[in-house]
């Protein structure tokens, strides 16, 4: 039996054993979810190839799906989705797919202008490196990286992550710049050139050192002056206030720093890891099924839409965290999060026409924007989560 499809019969024979469901509904419950599963996979090869739409989020009311060019943030996760349904399933027509879309990321390896090329290159190439060892895909992640280290200052110690509104910002950092340093890691192994390890160690030191708060949740955005390297300010873009918690921001801190240390064996980013990981297992504002509210301090909890996205990669890190600790809470909530996710709750029925398999998640609250809906970068790590479970 295909190891997704027996993963997700453990998951729903634990679910409803401890409900004290009968026979009937188990049987029912697990069909229902593999049937909505498989005939969202398919619905992304449905998607038609076109190198200026990658499928970024819908609004299911009007079936308007929202399609972005290569220089969106977003643009890897959908090549890096098909890839990834290839190793989940072994069915070579998402492995066709994803190598048409691939290519589209690669010219995002020469642009500057964000440190968002970690995940538009990563994301994409380097999930194509994983099922084919190619030296094409391999020059593009180094090219990638070399990118990536035009936007680093030595005296700040960390990687700049936006140029836009410079009337606020001197030298913006933001947690999510963490999941940029994959890049970096993978690109001194693939070349042998230390100089990409050292920088995205050096980032991550001053992360560690001044993004966290006493109760290790993170901060969004920490303000630095870039010629003395001091901090300006710590706030947020797309947290409820600068002193809230932005529930995906958390999931980045976990997986970032979870990841770092895969690569360094350096027991503080661990540590951090753990503590943050713990904040967020343990938060009152977390609902029963371990989906977060967007933002942990929405004062509208709860009644505040959830973030399937900041669960996934939550979950996807938390895999990745028990491997290195052995905590069994951490195994135990990982599963939480897919078995809650696992049901029609949350994935999208197959009256929904688009390339997306989860529905509630929520991109950008501050600016009313995707707002409790499906969202390309959940889907992502909902498949990497399940890819890390069954060890593929
Ligand atoms: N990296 C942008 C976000 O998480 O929304």
């Amino acid at each position: 039996m295909n190891k997704v499809i027996s993963f997700f019969l453990i998951l729903g024979f634990a679910l409803l054993a401890s409900c004290k469901s009968g026979i009937n509904a188990q049987t029912k419950v697990t069909t229902t979810s593999e049937n909505l599963l498989e005939k969202r996979y398919k619905m992304l090869l449905d998607y038609p190839v076109d190198s200026m739409s990658m499928p970024r989020s819908m609004t299911i009311k009007t079936n308007l799906i929202k399609k972005v060019p290569s220089k969106d943030w977003t643009s890897g996760f959908f090549a890096g989705n098909l890839w990834q349904l290839y190793r989940l399933t072994g069915n070579e027509a998402y492995k066709n797919q994803a190598e048409k879309w691939t290519p589209f990321s690669k010219k995002e390896s020469l642009n500057s202008n964000s440190h968002d090329v970690g995940f538009k290159v990563y994301c994409s190439f380097g999930e194509a490196l994983k099922v084919e060892n190619k030296q094409e895909y391999a020059a593009v992640i180094i090219k990638g990286a070399e990118t990536l280290c035009k936007r680093f200052n030595a005296k700040v110690g960390a990687i700049r992550s936006w140029d836009f509104s410079k009337e606020i910002w001197d030298y913006p950092v933001i947690i999510d710049n963490m999941m940029n340093l994959e890049l970096l890691f993978e690109a001194s192994k693939l070349s042998g050139n230390k100089k990409y390890q050292e920088i995205a160690i050096q980032h991550a030191n001053t992360t560690l050192k001044n993004q966290f708060r006493a109760d290790n949740s993170c901060y969004h955005v920490i303000d630095y002056d870039p010629t003395s390297g001091a901090v300006r300010k710590k706030t947020t873009l797309q947290g409820y206030n600068d002193d809230s918690v932005w529930a995906r921001g958390q999931g980045w801190a976990v997986y970032g720093f979870t990841m770092s240390y895969r690569y360094t064996k350096d027991p503080a980013y661990l540590k951090q890891a753990e503590a943050t990981a713990k904040f967020f297992m343990n938060n009152k504002n977390l609902p029963q099924d371990g989906i977060p509210y967007w933002d942990f301090k929405d004062p509208g909890i709860p009644n505040s839409p959830r973030d399937v996205s900041a669960a996934t990669v939550m979950a996807s890190a938390l895999y990745e965290l028990y491997g290195y600790t052995k905590n069994k809470s951490y195994l135990a909530f990982a599963d939480k999060i897919m078995t809650s996710l696992n049901s029609d709750k949350y994935i999208l029925n197959d009256a929904v026409k688009g390339p997306f398999i989860l529905d509630h998640s929520t991109g950008n609250w501050p600016k009313h924007d995707e707002i409790d809906e499906p969202i390309i970068y959940a889907d992502y790590y909902f498949l990497e989560a399940l890819l890390r479970k069954s060890n593929k």
